[in-house]
Protein backbone atom coordinates (compact mmCIF):
# COMPACT_ATOMS: atom_id res chain seq x y z
CA UNK A 1 0.00 0.00 0.00
CA UNK A 2 1.15 3.64 -0.08
CA UNK A 3 3.01 4.87 2.34
CA UNK A 4 0.55 7.47 4.40
CA UNK A 5 2.81 11.17 4.94
CA UNK A 6 1.53 12.39 8.05
CA UNK A 7 1.42 16.21 8.17
CA UNK A 8 0.77 18.50 10.93
CA UNK A 9 0.19 22.14 12.28
CA UNK A 10 -1.14 24.10 15.22
CA UNK A 11 -4.34 25.27 13.15
CA UNK A 12 -4.73 24.81 9.29
CA UNK A 13 -2.46 26.96 8.14
CA UNK A 14 -0.40 23.88 7.46
CA UNK A 15 -2.45 23.64 4.60
CA UNK A 16 -0.94 25.57 2.35
CA UNK A 17 2.18 23.03 2.81
CA UNK A 18 -0.23 19.92 2.17
CA UNK A 19 -1.39 21.89 -0.78
CA UNK A 20 1.93 22.25 -2.20
CA UNK A 21 2.81 18.46 -1.29
CA UNK A 22 -0.43 17.34 -3.19
CA UNK A 23 0.71 19.23 -6.29
CA UNK A 24 4.07 17.39 -5.86
CA UNK A 25 2.67 13.71 -5.16
CA UNK A 26 -0.49 13.20 -5.85
CA UNK A 27 -0.54 9.87 -5.97
CA UNK A 28 0.35 10.07 -2.15
CA UNK A 29 -1.76 9.15 0.75
CA UNK A 30 -1.74 11.91 3.10
CA UNK A 31 -3.21 12.24 6.95
CA UNK A 32 -3.37 16.16 8.06
CA UNK A 33 -3.97 17.03 11.77
CA UNK A 34 -4.42 20.62 12.51
CA UNK A 35 -4.01 21.32 16.63
CA UNK A 36 -7.06 23.67 16.52
CA UNK A 37 -8.03 23.19 19.90
CA UNK A 38 -4.34 24.82 21.17
CA UNK A 39 -3.72 26.84 18.85
CA UNK A 40 -1.76 29.56 18.64
CA UNK A 41 1.71 27.54 19.72
CA UNK A 42 3.34 31.16 18.78
CA UNK A 43 2.43 32.66 22.20
CA UNK A 44 3.53 29.69 23.92
CA UNK A 45 6.90 28.61 25.83
CA UNK A 46 9.39 25.71 24.35
CA UNK A 47 8.20 23.47 26.85
CA UNK A 48 4.66 23.42 26.55
CA UNK A 49 4.47 23.48 21.91
CA UNK A 50 6.88 20.73 22.61
CA UNK A 51 4.32 18.71 24.47
CA UNK A 52 1.52 19.66 22.25
CA UNK A 53 3.60 18.38 19.48
CA UNK A 54 4.99 15.28 20.14
CA UNK A 55 1.54 14.31 21.16
CA UNK A 56 0.38 15.32 17.78
CA UNK A 57 2.97 13.78 15.55
CA UNK A 58 2.08 10.33 18.13
CA UNK A 59 -1.24 10.72 16.61
CA UNK A 60 -0.08 10.69 12.85
CA UNK A 61 2.45 7.83 13.35
CA UNK A 62 0.29 5.67 16.23
CA UNK A 63 -3.43 6.14 14.99
CA UNK A 64 -3.13 6.80 11.42
CA UNK A 65 0.08 4.99 10.28
CA UNK A 66 2.21 7.58 9.13
CA UNK A 67 5.66 6.48 7.81
CA UNK A 68 6.88 9.95 7.20
CA UNK A 69 6.19 13.58 8.91
CA UNK A 70 6.28 16.70 7.73
CA UNK A 71 6.03 19.60 10.54
CA UNK A 72 3.92 22.13 8.64
CA UNK A 73 4.19 24.61 11.59
CA UNK A 74 7.20 26.98 11.81
CA UNK A 75 6.40 27.10 15.56
CA UNK A 76 6.81 23.40 16.05
CA UNK A 77 9.69 23.38 13.51
CA UNK A 78 11.42 25.89 15.64
CA UNK A 79 10.98 25.04 18.94
CA UNK A 80 10.01 21.04 18.66
CA UNK A 81 11.89 18.80 16.13
CA UNK A 82 14.61 17.44 18.39
CA UNK A 83 11.42 16.25 20.77
CA UNK A 84 8.97 15.52 17.97
CA UNK A 85 12.20 13.27 16.72
CA UNK A 86 12.63 11.37 19.79
CA UNK A 87 8.37 10.77 20.52
CA UNK A 88 8.46 9.26 16.67
CA UNK A 89 10.02 6.53 15.21
CA UNK A 90 9.71 7.76 11.75
CA UNK A 91 11.50 10.25 9.16
CA UNK A 92 10.60 14.01 10.23
CA UNK A 93 11.11 17.12 8.21
CA UNK A 94 10.62 20.40 9.17
CA UNK A 95 9.78 24.20 7.51
CA UNK A 96 12.54 26.12 8.85
CA UNK A 97 15.88 24.92 7.13
CA UNK A 98 13.88 24.46 3.57
CA UNK A 99 12.64 27.90 3.91
CA UNK A 100 16.68 28.94 4.77
CA UNK A 101 17.78 26.81 1.32
CA UNK A 102 15.54 28.58 -0.66
CA UNK A 103 16.01 32.00 0.16
CA UNK A 104 19.96 31.37 -0.14
CA UNK A 105 18.86 30.33 -3.57
CA UNK A 106 17.00 33.23 -3.84
CA UNK A 107 18.92 36.43 -2.14
CA UNK A 108 22.12 37.91 -4.59
CA UNK A 109 22.90 40.31 -1.11
CA UNK A 110 23.33 37.54 1.44
CA UNK A 111 20.52 39.71 3.60
CA UNK A 112 17.18 38.48 4.33
CA UNK A 113 14.02 39.31 6.38
CA UNK A 114 12.16 36.67 7.90
CA UNK A 115 8.64 37.46 9.76
CA UNK A 116 7.40 34.69 11.96
CA UNK A 117 5.35 34.37 15.22
CA UNK A 118 6.88 35.25 18.96
CA UNK A 119 8.08 31.70 19.68
CA UNK A 120 9.46 31.25 16.59
CA UNK A 121 11.38 34.39 16.42
CA UNK A 122 13.03 34.10 19.98
CA UNK A 123 13.94 30.88 18.99
CA UNK A 124 16.02 32.51 16.56
CA UNK A 125 15.92 29.19 14.90
CA UNK A 126 15.58 30.80 11.17
CA UNK A 127 18.59 33.06 11.88
CA UNK A 128 20.94 29.78 12.84
CA UNK A 129 19.35 28.53 9.89
CA UNK A 130 20.07 31.09 7.95
CA UNK A 131 23.43 31.50 9.53
CA UNK A 132 24.82 27.81 8.48
CA UNK A 133 23.73 29.10 4.45
CA UNK A 134 26.03 32.12 4.69
CA UNK A 135 23.12 34.47 4.91
CA UNK A 136 22.47 37.63 7.45
CA UNK A 137 18.74 37.08 8.85
CA UNK A 138 16.99 39.74 10.57
CA UNK A 139 13.68 38.55 11.86
CA UNK A 140 10.88 40.20 13.30
CA UNK A 141 7.22 38.50 15.33
CA UNK A 142 3.94 39.83 13.67
CA UNK A 143 1.55 38.54 16.52
CA UNK A 144 -1.94 40.16 14.96
CA UNK A 145 -1.75 38.21 10.95
CA UNK A 146 -2.11 34.42 12.75
CA UNK A 147 -6.04 35.66 14.02
CA UNK A 148 -5.90 37.48 11.02
CA UNK A 149 -6.16 34.99 8.76
CA UNK A 150 -7.53 32.22 11.36
CA UNK A 151 -10.25 35.00 10.70
CA UNK A 152 -10.76 34.62 7.00
CA UNK A 153 -9.46 38.19 6.53
CA UNK A 154 -6.77 37.23 3.94
CA UNK A 155 -7.35 40.52 1.43
CA UNK A 156 -8.90 42.91 4.04
CA UNK A 157 -7.73 46.29 3.92
CA UNK A 158 -7.18 45.84 7.93
CA UNK A 159 -5.12 43.11 7.29
CA UNK A 160 -3.29 45.23 4.49
CA UNK A 161 -2.39 47.79 6.80
CA UNK A 162 -1.02 45.59 9.54
CA UNK A 163 1.53 44.35 7.14
CA UNK A 164 2.82 47.74 5.93
CA UNK A 165 2.96 48.92 9.28
CA UNK A 166 5.09 45.67 10.57
CA UNK A 167 7.06 45.97 7.36
CA UNK A 168 7.68 49.28 7.59
CA UNK A 169 9.38 48.68 11.18
CA UNK A 170 11.25 45.87 9.66
CA UNK A 171 13.10 47.91 6.73
CA UNK A 172 13.64 50.29 9.16
CA UNK A 173 15.34 48.43 11.79
CA UNK A 174 17.12 47.12 8.13
CA UNK A 175 18.45 50.08 7.65
CA UNK A 176 19.52 51.35 10.45
CA UNK A 177 21.21 47.98 10.87
CA UNK A 178 23.15 48.72 7.74
CA UNK A 179 21.57 45.75 5.94
CA UNK A 180 20.62 45.44 2.37
CA UNK A 181 17.92 42.94 1.73
CA UNK A 182 16.37 41.34 -1.05
CA UNK A 183 14.51 38.82 0.31
CA UNK A 184 11.47 38.65 2.68
CA UNK A 185 10.92 34.90 4.03
CA UNK A 186 7.42 34.06 4.96
CA UNK A 187 8.52 32.25 8.24
CA UNK A 188 4.79 30.93 9.43
CA UNK A 189 2.15 28.48 7.64
CA UNK A 190 -0.80 31.48 7.85
CA UNK A 191 1.22 33.62 5.91
CA UNK A 192 1.29 32.50 2.61
CA UNK A 193 -2.21 32.85 2.21
CA UNK A 194 -1.36 37.29 2.82
CA UNK A 195 0.98 36.63 -0.74
CA UNK A 196 -0.92 39.07 -2.33
CA UNK A 197 -0.99 41.32 0.32
CA UNK A 198 2.89 40.73 1.16
CA UNK A 199 3.76 41.51 -2.63
CA UNK A 200 2.16 44.51 -2.52
CA UNK A 201 3.47 46.05 0.71
CA UNK A 202 7.25 44.83 0.13
CA UNK A 203 10.00 47.34 -1.68
CA UNK A 204 10.27 46.80 -5.47
CA UNK A 205 12.73 43.96 -6.50
CA UNK A 206 12.29 41.94 -3.03
CA UNK A 207 10.98 38.38 -3.22
CA UNK A 208 8.68 36.99 -1.17
CA UNK A 209 9.81 33.22 0.29
CA UNK A 210 7.08 30.60 1.36
CA UNK A 211 8.41 27.99 3.23
CA UNK A 212 5.53 25.58 2.08
CA UNK A 213 6.58 25.77 -1.20
CA UNK A 214 10.26 25.05 -0.23
CA UNK A 215 9.26 22.17 2.66
CA UNK A 216 7.60 20.37 -0.10
CA UNK A 217 10.31 20.79 -2.58
CA UNK A 218 12.58 19.50 0.32
CA UNK A 219 10.04 16.61 0.97
CA UNK A 220 10.02 15.77 -2.68
CA UNK A 221 13.64 14.93 -2.34
CA UNK A 222 13.49 12.75 0.90
CA UNK A 223 10.36 11.05 0.25
CA UNK A 224 9.42 11.51 -2.83
CA UNK A 225 11.36 7.99 -4.58
CA UNK A 226 9.01 5.78 -2.01
CA UNK A 227 5.83 7.19 -3.13
CA UNK A 228 5.46 5.08 -6.18
CA UNK A 229 2.29 5.04 -7.96
CA UNK A 230 0.12 1.86 -7.56
CA UNK A 231 1.26 -0.88 -10.03
CA UNK A 232 -0.46 -0.85 -13.33
CA UNK A 233 -1.91 3.20 -12.46
CA UNK A 234 -2.75 4.74 -15.93
CA UNK A 235 -5.39 7.59 -14.80
CA UNK A 236 -4.36 10.45 -13.38
CA UNK A 237 -3.81 9.22 -9.23
CA UNK A 238 -6.22 11.24 -7.04
CA UNK A 239 -4.64 12.18 -3.59
CA UNK A 240 -6.17 9.96 -0.58
CA UNK A 241 -6.54 12.66 2.28
CA UNK A 242 -7.95 12.56 5.81
CA UNK A 243 -7.62 15.81 7.80
CA UNK A 244 -8.04 15.86 11.80
CA UNK A 245 -8.59 18.52 13.96
CA UNK A 246 -9.03 18.75 18.43
CA UNK A 247 -11.33 21.34 17.60
CA UNK A 248 -13.77 23.70 14.92
CA UNK A 249 -14.34 21.10 12.37
CA UNK A 250 -16.73 23.26 11.03
CA UNK A 251 -14.71 26.23 10.91
CA UNK A 252 -12.15 23.99 9.40
CA UNK A 253 -14.06 22.79 6.62
CA UNK A 254 -15.77 26.59 5.91
CA UNK A 255 -11.75 27.91 5.80
CA UNK A 256 -9.46 25.11 5.21
CA UNK A 257 -10.61 25.10 1.41
CA UNK A 258 -9.19 28.27 0.47
CA UNK A 259 -5.86 26.98 2.34
CA UNK A 260 -5.71 23.58 0.45
CA UNK A 261 -7.08 24.67 -2.72
CA UNK A 262 -9.73 21.83 -3.27
CA UNK A 263 -12.24 20.74 -0.55
CA UNK A 264 -11.00 18.93 2.68
CA UNK A 265 -13.60 16.38 2.76
CA UNK A 266 -15.12 15.73 6.46
CA UNK A 267 -12.91 16.98 9.00
CA UNK A 268 -12.80 14.41 11.76
CA UNK A 269 -12.39 15.44 15.62
CA UNK A 270 -9.91 14.27 17.82
CA UNK A 271 -8.83 14.69 21.38
CA UNK A 272 -5.80 15.13 22.19
CA UNK A 273 -6.15 15.85 25.78
CA UNK A 274 -5.21 19.12 27.49
N1 LIG B 1 1.42 27.33 12.61
C1 LIG B 1 2.11 28.40 13.29
C2 LIG B 1 3.44 28.69 12.56
O1 LIG B 1 3.64 28.32 11.42
C3 LIG B 1 1.27 29.68 13.37
C4 LIG B 1 0.05 29.54 14.25
C5 LIG B 1 0.36 29.38 15.72
O2 LIG B 1 0.86 30.33 16.35
O3 LIG B 1 0.07 28.31 16.25
O4 LIG B 1 4.30 29.29 13.16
Amino acid sequence: MTPTIGVFDSGFGGLTVLRALIHRLPQARFAFLGDTARLPYGSKSRRTIARYAAESAQFLVREQGAEFLVIACNTASALALDAIQDAVPVPVLGVIEPGATAARAASRTGDVLVIATDATVQSHAYAAACRTQGLRALEKACPLLVPLVEEGWIDHPVTAEVIRIYLDELNAEAAAQGLDPDVLVLGCTHYPLLRPLMARAVPAGMKVIDSAEAAAEAALRQFGARIAPPAGATSAPEPILRCFATDSVDKFERLGSRFLGRPTGKVELVDLGG
